[in-house]
């Protein structure tokens, strides 16, 4: 039995988490620094990488009394190396490097996309290779072919926005707060998916890849061909509301506005999967990140007549979390393969 520590510090969670054999989470704790981000509408890095410090302790400390480990019980500890906001991962990664230093644990360095496609794996057994993975956040909108969850191959990436980015950018954009996959996701239901017509992403080249500046620009487009300055304005006011708050303050246009962006996002994200099966020769398709917590996703993946069965993993597990990151470490424990304190921070590390 080999218990991992992992630390995931990559953006605005500070998360720890210990894993028995890549399998069994023992613990999984994640502090939201949202409260810190929440005015500003958006992530401000130099303000996460003080959150971070001052969560970090408190938050390892939490994850081994939950999962009754003392230090001598560990066999690694494992770290988000990156991609993601550099000074934010610095505080994970020296945290991890000092422990491993003091405690004389091996180290082990996780891709966070890599962390999210084993969020998958550590729940679903029933997961069958070689598969398509589809790691949807707000920074990442990628699409890569895996033999066992070890190497990958990028099939599609996002050229511009992320999806979850362009939730955000779009719920802000109409007063709703951050972050806007949430909100956006628990309004939709109430409009028409089909009310308003917006445009498909067109691309050249890889036809694989993603692209959401022309819809968000297409709602943007909406939005200033109508008079909603009052309106958003009145959303602007409301403090944490209810879904009921946000129904009284959101005209019929604008939910049908919401619903239709969510559902082109949607068709796009399952269409880009329904075309790598044609030539991808994949046996399961695995969602991971934020925006696989969208209730419209799964439901259309669901009901989506595709060649393969389609894994999610639970919504505690879809956002950022430090258990996907040892379970993504146990096969690097078993190959061995460790990292020294050289290790550094890597803002935008390619998974493939
Ligand atoms: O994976 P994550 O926690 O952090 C990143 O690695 O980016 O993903 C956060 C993103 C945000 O953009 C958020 O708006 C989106 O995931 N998100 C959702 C939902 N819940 C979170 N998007 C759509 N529907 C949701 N229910
Ligand atoms: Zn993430």
């Amino acid at each position: 039995m080999s218990l991992i520590l992992g630390i995931e510090t990559s953006c605005d969670e500070t998360a720890a988490a210990v894993v028995e054999d890549g399998r069994k989470v023992l613990s999984t704790v994640v502090a939201s620094q949202f409260d810190a981000h929440e005015k500003y509408g958006g992530v401000v890095p130099e303000l996460a990488s003080r959150e971070h410090l001052r969560a970090i302790v408190p938050v390892v400390r939490q994850a081994m009394e939950k999962a009754g480990a003392g230090w001598e019980d560990l066999a690694a500890v494992a770290v988000t190396q990156g991609p993601g906001l550099i000074g934010s991962l610095l505080v994970g990664i020296t945290y991890a490097k000092s422990l491993c230093f003091v405690r004389r644990l091996p180290l082990i360095a996780v891709n966070h996309i890599e962390g999210h496609i084993h969020a998958v794996l550590l729940e679903s057994r029933d997961v069958l290779f070689p598969a398509l993975a589809l790691v949807v956040s707000g920074g990442h909108t990628h699409l890569f072919g895996t033999d066992a969850g070890i190497t990958y191959r990028l099939l599609g990436k996002t050229r511009d926005d992320a999806a979850g980015e362009a939730f955000d950018k779009v719920a802000k954009l109409l007063g709703f707060g951050y972050p806007g996959g949430p909100v956006i996701d628990k309004l939709a239901p109430f409009g028409n998916p089909r009310g308003i017509r917006l445009p498909f992403a067109r691309m050249k080249g890889n036809t694989l890849d993603f692209s959401f500046s022309g819809l968000k620009t297409a709602v943007l487009r909406w939005v200033e061909s109508r008079d909603m300055a009052e309106e958003i304005a009145r959303r602007k006011q409301l403090i944490r509301p209810s879904v009921e708050e946000w129904l009284r303050a959101t005209p019929q246009a604008t939910l049908d506005l919401l619903a239709s962006f969510q559902y082109t996002v949607v068709e796009e994200l399952l269409r880009h999967a329904a075309a790598c099966a044609e030539t991808f020769d994949a046996r399961s398709l695995i969602v991971s990140g934020g925006v696989a917590c969208n209730t419209a996703l799964r439901a259309a993946a669901a009901r989506a007549e595709l060649p393969f069965p389609v894994f999610f993993p639970s919504a505690g597990l879809s956002t950022d979390n430090a258990a996907m990151i040892a379970a993504a470490a146990f096969p690097k424990f078993e190959r061995v393969e460790f990292a020294d304190f050289t290790l550094a921070a890597q803002a935008s590390l390619s998974l493939s």
